[in-house]
């Protein structure tokens, strides 16, 4: 999730939403912005699923894994460590500047990184065959439709891969101090979550749910937990980055006139520079795994 689709999806894939923050450009899928919420991630991964992740692959020395859709590389700093075998990853992305970043500076020789250029909107499904192990995900799952899911679980199940997605957002996003017009922006944003990312009409709050009920369908054994976001009075950065996001997604989906969205945004902008907001975001990790593995 991003801000406003990644709670910031919403300007990935439009473009239209960038902030300033001093020289630094905020926007969807930016460096800037994966970097912002990359300490936020790591600290909010289910450490459940990740010690089932990490248990699944104790007795291994060597370990092939996917991650798709691998953004500047938060996957393998938050998992790598966590995984004894040596590990070569395919890191698979659209966009060129994030892979480089994503296999840029690893000086570990047993993690050794390869740059996918692929858009996974197209045929994908060849690049799970570079894998017998591991297929991972994070912040992707909101973006993506129903008949993509299908096809990715499909494709998935048919080569028994064990598979773990990360930060999946779910919909649930609580502040405090509370505002009046709080639920009416959070559906917005929830409906703007909804609409196409590059991969089809998004599941947006309802991926995680519908991704485990298709692997469960498809005989795997799902572990699940929550993985939300507990943003603090001190993260006044990321406060005014998502409520930004937020704010624009609530525009675009006409939740209410744009003076009362202002307002709205004026209103917690005010908490935030007062160190007097907390916000909670809500999101799913899981890691399914076959009933047999290869
Ligand atoms: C929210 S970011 C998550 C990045 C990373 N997994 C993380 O957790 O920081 C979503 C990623 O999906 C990538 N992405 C979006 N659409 C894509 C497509 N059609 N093909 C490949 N990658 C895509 C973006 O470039 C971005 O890196």
């Amino acid at each position: 999730m991003g801000i406003g689709g990644d709670v910031t999806h919403l300007a990935a894939v439009r473009g239209d939403l960038r902030r300033r923050t001093g020289e630094t450009v905020m926007s969807g899928f930016s460096p800037e912005w994966l970097a912002l919420r990359e300490s936020h991630d790591l600290r909010a991964r289910n450490p459940v699923v990740l010690g089932a992740v990490a248990d699944r692959f104790r007795s291994r020395d060597s370990l092939n894994v996917v991650d798709l859709a691998c953004g500047a590389g938060s996957t393998v700093r938050a998992i790598g460590p966590h995984l004894q075998a040596r590990q070569h990853w395919d890191l698979v992305d659209n966009d060129p500047h994030l892979l480089a970043l994503a296999c840029g500076g690893n000086d570990d020789s047993d993690v050794r990184l390869n740059a996918v250029s692929l858009d996974l909107g197209g045929n994908f499904e060849a690049v799970l065959d570079s894998t017998k192990h591991l297929v991972t995900t994070s912040a992707l799952l909101d973006l993506v439709s129903e008949t993509w899911l299908d096809r990715l679980v499909r494709h998935i199940a048919s080569r028994a891969l064990p598979f773990y997605a990360a930060l999946t957002y779910d919909g649930r996003t609580d502040f405090f101090p509370s505002d009046p017009l709080d639920e009416i922006i959070i559906s917005a944003v929830n409906a703007h979550q909804r609409t196409d990312k590059g991969f089809g009409p998004a599941l947006g709050p309802s991926a995680a749910a519908a991704a485990i009920s298709r692997f469960e369908a498809a005989g795997y054994s799902v572990i699940q937990g929550r993985s939300d976001w507990q943003i603090g009075t001190a993260d006044h950065e990321m406060q005014r980055a998502l409520l930004s996001g937020w704010a624009q997604a609530a525009r675009e989906i006409e939740a209410l006139p744009h003076r009362d969205i202002d307002d709205w945004l004026a209103r917690r902008n005010e908490n935030v520079d007062l160190s007097a907001s907390t916000m909670r975001v809500g999101h799913v990790d899981f890691f399914a795994v076959p009933m047999t593995i290869r």
